[in-house]
């Protein structure tokens, strides 16, 4: 292989030796063998066809920008940004230092025992029957893996898979790497107000019942929504479930903010419908529960037939995951299975401790000329900026979409960072989010008094 080094020390050679002429031609050679060998590793060596589309993502441009920028808050990402609860911290560092060396050691590929022991716990009155944990449930790095092995272990060339905009972005990537086409279809709102929440947002019957057929394999739902908050009503997804039966179709069920729903609303598992709980696969974040994203575990439970194919994917990608944190996350799990029925169970408090942030947010978001849709779950909100377009000059940013002009000059004008909605649109669909901005509130009050004060400068500033 040729190094620039090589061809810089060849060059000198040239000026300092003495058959001159020799070594010109020797150094123009080596610079054409380097053209030739550079384009055919550019061409040899380029991403694979089936991920074209993920190469540009919305989290590594926003992160990156918030470094660049240093925007005095940043409601981007969604993740606290205030400690987790203190027992499941502490779980984790007793585990690490404790005098159990195995605890450090590779652990049970599907998932720790203790966690799935604890998981079939947790989940099996909620869905109505007894989950079997060392068949019917797998641990993941991460929900994100879950829905890998999910749409990897079920998806093949050609198969079709609905999803419902806006959507978590890496579905689309996960469904055409496995070499399936997504079938887009969004989530529209009823009528427009000023006093909109997450339940006006919804989808037309007939035109999700056109989207199956033959070829469709799967359906992919997230309930509660990010970005939009919504819960699913029983008899919306009783027409989603009447849909996969009648076309014999999976589920995937995406409830990783399955404790985060606001009264009156009430997270309902598809898989505890009738005749769902055989293809549907329910995915759950350790990352989103006891608020320690960081922490990249997550699961997937469904009848063991479906958890077989999952396996194997997992097991020829990450094997196992780690065994100091899921043992942190199953203690965890003990400790707020011991503390079920009282008023401080994480598992409830998180959305008691999270309505007022969100009431906040939404009012200020109000206040400052913005038309926030009020979410019934997740901890995201998504506002509508139509009404501040006269005062903010997009002219200066090359994005291709609105929201992502928006946010990016919001941000360095205001200082407040915010995610482009556009980002969870298939790209026929993009002019549906490109009005909007995505807001997290899972942050300290003092951050969001923050966020308040500079959104009053801000707009006094264009007054
Ligand atoms: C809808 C949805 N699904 C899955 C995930 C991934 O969860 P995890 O961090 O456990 O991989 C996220 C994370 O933001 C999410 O919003």
């Amino acid at each position: 292989m040729f190094s620039w080094g090589h061809i810089r020390h060849t060059l000198h050679c040239v000026v300092k030796g003495r058959s001159g002429v020799i070594k010109l031609v020797q150094a123009s050679d080596i610079l054409k063998q380097h053209s030739r060998f550079s384009s055919s590793m550019a061409d040899k060596f380029k991403l694979p066809a089936r991920y074209g589309t993920g190469e540009k993502s919305v989290w590594v441009e926003y992160i990156q920008l918030a470094a660049e920028y240093k925007p005095a808050v940043n409601l981007g990402q969604g993740f606290p940004d205030y400690p987790p609860p203190e027992h499941v911290t502490k779980a984790l560092a007793e585990i690490a230092t404790g005098d159990n060396p195995l605890l450090n050691q590779y652990t049970r590929g599907f998932g720790h025992p203790r966690l799935v022991q604890n998981l079939a716990k947790l989940y099996s009155p909620l869905i109505g029957r007894e989950l079997d944990p060392f068949n019917e449930i797998l641990v993941t790095s991460g929900a994100y893996e879950a829905l890998f092995s999910a749409i990897l272990g079920h998806v093949d060339a050609g198969d079709e898979v609905i999803v419902i905009e806006p959507f978590f972005d890496c579905y689309d990537y996960m469904i055409t790497s496995a070499g399936g086409v997504p079938k887009f279809i969004a989530l529209k709102p009823k009528c427009k107000s000023d006093n909109m929440t997450s339940a006006d947002w919804v989808l037309d019957e007939q035109e999700l019942a056109s989207l199956f057929n033959s070829k469709t394999k799967m359906l992919i739902l997230n309930t509660p929504h990010n970005p939009l908050g919504k819960v699913f009503t029983r008899s919306e997804l009783e027409v989603i479930a009447d849909l996969c039966k009648k076309h014999n179709v999976l589920c995937i069920s995406d409830e990783v903010y399955e404790w985060m729903v606001y009264e009156p609303q009430k997270h309902i598992r598809i898989a505890t419908l009738p005749g769902m709980w055989e293809r549907t696969i329910t995915v759950g974040s350790a990352g989103k529960t006891f608020s320690v994203t960081g922490w990249k575990t997550g699961w997937a439970y469904a009848p063991s037939n479906l958890m077989r194919n999952l396996q194997v994917v997992h097991q020829n990608c990450v094997y196992t995951c780690s065994t100091p944190i899921q043992e942190a996350v199953a203690r965890s799990f003990e400790f707020e299975l011991a503390r079920y029925n009282s008023p401080e169970c994480y598992l409830f408090s998180l959305a008691r401790e999270l309505l007022p942030k969100r009431d906040y947010l939404v009012k200020i978001l109000k206040e400052n000329g913005f038309n926030p849709t009020v979410p019934e779950g997740g901890y995201f909100i998504v506002a509508d900026w139509t009404n501040l377009a006269n005062k903010i000059d997009l002219s200066s940013e090359p994005d291709k979409y609105k929201d992502y002009q928006f946010t990016k000059k919001f941000a360095k004008e205001a200082g407040v960072l915010t995610i482009p909605p556009t980002a969870f649109y298939s790209e026929a669909h993009k002019s549906l989010g490109e009005n909007y901005a995505r807001f997290c509130f899972i942050k300290k009050d003092e951050n969001l008094q923050l966020t308040e004060k500079l959104l009053k400068e801000w707009n006094a500033k264009k007054k």
